[in-house]
């Protein structure tokens, strides 16, 4: 088995002949006057198999999962957000604006609005019109927005399940409900039931699109984007195509942006959700934007918006936009390869779950079932929920023993609605030593079940 955890960035940085530049930054060294202004010239560097220890810097997928689960985790692959050094272009605005020392109210540029359109035409061919653009702090408030403008309370939202967990609770601070169509699964890939959705659409003001789709990695075809479209049009339901994952489609497949679509009408039914926070691992720092070619729905949700921006958030995003082209290009079939890493070592080692590799998002969809049924997941659950005051799920319970036994965090799919049952969400974006690690992990685990 390999261990491969933490040897320190300062191991890698010397093999790698620049710690005399970063050197004097050190993981957790006070930063001074000068190094701060050595950042702001960081060279463009990537290196994804780099050693990047996030221990102890408040990391949700990190310290969190040792905080719940213990410290014999060695590889946390839980919430979606990436372990890599962050891209060099981001590195140098964010020092540079650093080195002056005032963070009163920011006045944000017009030029943040022209990358983004920028963006969206030379990486997804969309023509967004810099007026119909609207700043939001992220992704979950921009929805919210957007469910207190169309949506009464106690009224249902439609979704294709399984689906990302955090829906869930941002229609829950919303007040509104989600109305579950699950999808049909052959082989590893998931396809609309076009029967059920057409049944449940009747019930809702807006369909939320997740493409491609949180936690499955479908990338929606033109074909089944134009079929929800007009459906959702005839039956007057509002379009919310969630396309922040878009960005992560990895060489071999293809994200279809719904305000591509062919049909102006489908279009205009239509609200575009983005960020490029998880294209440049920029979670922690908050911005996201929505679009639209239709000046009633745009007009409908600014009513309900209000984003404060933070000026690194400004800063950095507009860095990405504007240079992070060649380093996503070179992430992209590194993130695709560690998908087949984990597919190839699932189905050699470890007889009792299944993958397929996802054609998007950096992001597995593993089916557990037959680990979940060799520890009993269901028995143990079912014990736990009549002895305590709270309801344990199977999917719970494999989490915990994979925590425990594999030592690797991951997310339960139980959370992730109708159909997230035997399955667990594994976050493949990291360097791809620990990937191999988790893997050996889980095998050697799993063999001793
Ligand atoms: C599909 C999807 N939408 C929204 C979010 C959250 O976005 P934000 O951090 O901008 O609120 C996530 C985060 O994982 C996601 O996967």
């Amino acid at each position: 088995m390999r261990h491969d955890t933490g040897i320190g960035r300062r191991t890698f940085l010397e093999g790698a002949g620049l710690a005399a530049l970063l050197g004097a930054v050190g993981a957790k060294s006070p930063l001074s006057a000068s190094s701060l202004r050595q950042l702001a010239q960081v060279p463009d560097h990537f290196d994804f198999d780099e050693i990047y220890d996030r221990s102890g810097t408040l990391s949700t997928k990190w310290d969190g999962a040792r905080r719940t689960f213990g410290p014999q985790v060695e590889v946390g692959m839980g919430i979606a957000d990436m372990d890599f050094r962050a891209p060099p272009c981001i590195t140098r605005a964010i020092a540079e604006r650093c080195t002056h020392e005032n963070w009163g109210y920011i006045d944000v540029p017009p030029s943040l609005t022209e990358s983004i359109v920028a963006w969206e035409r030379s990486r997804h061919g969309v023509e967004v019109d810099p007026s119909m653009v609207t700043l939001h702090a992220g992704v979950h408030s921009a929805l919210i927005s957007g469910y207190h403008a169309f949506v009464p309370p106690g009224a249902p939202v439609l979704m294709t399940t399984p689906i990302y967990n955090g829906f869930y609770g941002s229609q829950r601070f919303a007040r509104v409900v989600a109305e579950e169509s699950p999808m049909v699964q052959e082989n590893g890939r998931y396809s609309i039931d076009w029967d059920d959705f057409q049944r449940r659409i009747g019930r809702a003001n807006v369909f939320l699109l997740c493409n491609p789709q949180n936690p499955t990695g479908n990338c929606w075809s033109q074909e089944d984007l134009l079929r929800l479209g007009e459906i959702c049009l005839e039956r007057r339901v509002i379009v919310f195509a969630d396309e922040i994952h878009s960005d992560l489609v990895p060489p071999g497949a293809r994200h279809t942006p719904f305000a591509s679509l062919p049909n102006r009408a489908v279009v205009n039914n239509s609200i575009t959700f983005r960020a490029v926070s998880k294209t440049f691992n920029l979670p922690g720092l908050k911005l996201a934007w929505y679009y639209s070619t239709n000046p009633d729905l745009l007009a409908r949700i600014r009513a309900h918006t209000r984003a404060d921006l933070g000026t690194l958030a400004v800063i950095a995003t507009e860095a990405g936009l504007r240079e992070g082209h060649t380093w996503l290009d070179r992430l992209l079939p590194y993130l695709g390869e560690n998908h087949v890493v984990a597919e190839r070592a699932i189905a050699e080692d470890v007889p009792l779950v299944k993958y397929r590799a996802a054609q998007g998002t950096y992001l597995a969809w593993l089916d557990v079932g037959g680990l979940a049924e060799r520890i009993g997941a269901r028995r143990i659950a079912a014990e736990e929920t009549s002895r305590g005051t709270a309801v344990v799920t199977p999917e719970q319970v494999v989490q915990r023993w994979l925590a425990e036994r594999a030592r690797i965090a991951v997310s339960p799919g139980h959370t992730f609605g109708v159909g997230g049952a035997d399955h667990m969400r594994m976050n493949l974006a990291t360097r791809r030593a620990l990937v191999r690690q988790a893997m050996d992990n889980l095998a050697e685990a799993a063999a001793r079940a």
